[in-house]
């Protein structure tokens, strides 16, 4: 068939077509940190229209504030915004007793929260390389260790981190993103086996370039031909917000899947001469 049509705008989309059953995710309660915007938005449109109960949360109260109201709106059930910094624990800790007392439970966690920008490795300076490990992967640490003291220690859970597939070979200007991907790379491995037991399955969905993120308008600059031959792909093209339904799919208790890496980047890694 033909590649969905790309959404640009974090607007609700306007027809829908369910890709799994409408109550695949009902009574569940998904938090989705970097819900207000682009993919965790689009993620958070997935989940509330197979009936999840939907908290997102992000540095940006009024950013997640507008976007809880478009999807009240196109579902007519109750979003939750929140506004906490990942980097800041005592934050991440009152919005997750404010979402234990509003629902009563958690079910799924999406890290969506992500910082990055091209940059030559010799003019990055040494706290924009610290901003972006501490978004990145100490800021999944901390929601996840938050959440799991919490609530999924005693009730099991689903972790689902957003990456980008930068951990494990070499690319131009992304030293910063491609080192914070290692450690989430890592660290999903390391939690999926010491959580395990408790029910916790722990997962990255990895997207490529996807058209109207951040991530794809930045490569737009002066950077842009350095970084463009991303799009040699075997699909060769940049890929769709639609993706999100992948979180969908590794957060449904349908998945056997922990410790895994679903990487929605149209083969990229197989065909770029410099992955
Ligand atoms: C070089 C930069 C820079 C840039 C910021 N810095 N932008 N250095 N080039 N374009 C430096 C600053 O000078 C500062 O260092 C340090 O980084 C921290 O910057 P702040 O602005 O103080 O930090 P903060 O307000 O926390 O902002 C974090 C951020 C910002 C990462 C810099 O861009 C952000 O919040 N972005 C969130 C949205 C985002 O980036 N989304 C894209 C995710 S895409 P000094 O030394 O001056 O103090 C993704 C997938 C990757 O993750 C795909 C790659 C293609």
């Amino acid at each position: 068939g033909q590649p969905p049509p790309n959404i640009d705008e974090d607007d609700c989309l306007l027809e829908y077509c369910h890709l799994f059953s409408v109550q695949s995710a009902q009574d569940k309660v998904a938090f989705i940190i970097g819900g207000g915007s682009e993919i965790g938005f689009l993620i958070a449109q997935v989940f509330m229209r197979h009936s999840c109960h939907m908290v997102i949360a992000s540095r940006s109260l009024p950013r997640v504030s507008t976007a809880s109201k478009k999807l009240v709106a196109a579902k007519g059930q109750w979003c939750l915004p929140l506004s906490l910094d990942v980097q800041d624990p005592p934050t991440i800790i009152v919005a997750v007793d404010e979402v234990l007392r509003e629902f009563g439970k958690m079910d799924i966690l999406v890290n969506g929260a992500a910082g990055n920008f091209p940059c030559p490795a010799s003019t990055l300076s040494f706290n924009a390389f610290k901003t972006v490990l501490d978004i990145d992967a100490a800021g999944t640490f901390n929601v996840s260790h938050v959440l799991y003291e919490k609530f999924f220690q005693d009730h099991g859970g689903v972790i689902v981190n957003i990456t980008v597939t930068l951990g494990s070979w070499g690319q131009v200007l992304l030293i910063h993103a491609g080192a914070a991907k290692a450690a989430m790379d890592a660290m999903m491995c390391h939690l999926a086996v010491e959580w395990g037991h408790g029910n916790i399955r722990v997962n990255i969905l990895a997207p490529g370039l996807i058209s109207g993120t951040k991530g794809f308008q930045q490569l737009g600059g002066p950077q842009a031909s350095r970084i463009l031959h991303f799009l040699r792909s075997p699909l060769q093209r940049a890929g769709n917000k639609i993706i999100a339904h992948s979180a969908l799919f590794l957060a449904s208790p349908a998945a056997f899947v922990t410790g895994a890496v679903l990487v929605a980047n149209g083969g990229m890694w197989l065909t770029s001469p410099n992955n």
